[in-house]
């Protein structure tokens, strides 16, 4: 495995993928790295013959206040997972080199962005969006993998790719959970045993969801009710919100049917978590 901090140094090995006629697979990610990513890194290796994770905390998607100076690091162990599971290049830019100047430019996208996740984090999604069409053009076409985990930022970069022309496809990866449903997240780090416990009231109200659509009920605002009563049994547990929406234009529904998506954000301890699921799959 190569280990780069510099864009050249990307482009000098992409130039040579593309001599061997390689196909490439590319793996963004903020580090601290946990089986809902490696399960990402697996497939794009499968899928490719040359793979490229990044580690890249990005500023610009986190606000005043978010947790960009205490976001959990372990370059090390991040490092010997990459390079076990056969990574070939992994790009770890600082600040510095990914925004040498201030950066002028910003990555829209109409009405994805400013819903349900980004109606609580007004900057967030355009951040995100920003650095992935950045990756998306240091890289060059690829495969990319993004995961289901993050419902809304898979559907704004999706829509992004598809608007702007990227020769990327972009590949959404189902949800890694622990057994009791907790889905991953570098950020259950923030949790103590006992806050862990209590999040699994996030996936537990989804699953329960999922069920009593299956049985034939599709009023999401029923659905809604029996999440918001799930989760306010949980006393260490604050929800932010639940929508259900159709799940690629994420625009709200009052009737459930395929293709729906609900998707939920609570705090619990010092953690802002997220999950979704969908409806008629449930969570497995
Ligand atoms: P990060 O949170 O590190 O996640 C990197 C990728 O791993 C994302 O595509 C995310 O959806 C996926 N992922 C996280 N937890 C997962 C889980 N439990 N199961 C499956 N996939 C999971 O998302 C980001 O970083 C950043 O916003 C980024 C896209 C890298 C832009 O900075």
């Amino acid at each position: 495995m190569r280990l780069v901090t510099q864009v050249s140094e990307v482009h000098e090995f992409i130039d040579e993928y593309r001599v061997q006629k390689s196909t490439v697979g590319l793996v963004p990610t903020m580090g601290f790295l946990h089986e809902g990513h490696t399960s990402l890194m697996q497939r794009a290796g499968n899928e490719n013959d040359k793979t490229i994770v990044t580690i890249f905390v990005n500023p610009l998607q986190f606000a005043e206040g978010e947790d960009l100076s205490s976001y959990p690091q372990n370059l090390e162990k991040d490092i010997s997972e990459c390079e076990a599971i056969g990574i070939d290049l992994l790009f770890v830019p600082s600040s510095e080199e990914m925004y040498s100047q201030p950066i002028l430019t910003s990555v829209q996208i109409d009405q994805l962005m400013n819903t349900i996740e980004g109606a609580s984090r007004p900057t967030h999604f355009s951040g995100v969006a920003t650095v992935v069409a950045k990756l998306f053009n240091i890289v060059g076409p690829c495969n990319a993998y993004f995961g289901e985990k993050d419902w809304q930022q898979l559907q704004v970069i999706s829509t992004m790719a598809r608007d702007l022309s990227f020769r990327v496809k972009v590949l959404g990866c189902p949800t890694v959970r622990q057994p009791n449903g907790l889905a991953l997240s570098s950020r259950n780090a923030y949790l103590s045993l006992e806050e862990r416990k209590a999040a699994t009231a996030l996936s537990r109200s989804l699953q329960i969801a999922s069920e009593n659509v299956q049985a034939g009920e599709t009023s999401a605002a029923v659905i809604k009710s029996q999440i918001v009563d799930e989760i306010t049994d949980e006393a260490l547990v604050t929800l932010e919100y639940v929508e259900i929406v159709e799940g690629n234009s994420l625009i709200t529904i009052d009737q459930i049917f395929e293709g729906a998506r609900i998707l939920i954000a609570a705090k619990v301890g010092k953690a802002r978590l997220i999950d979704n699921v969908d409806p008629y799959f449930g969570i497995k």
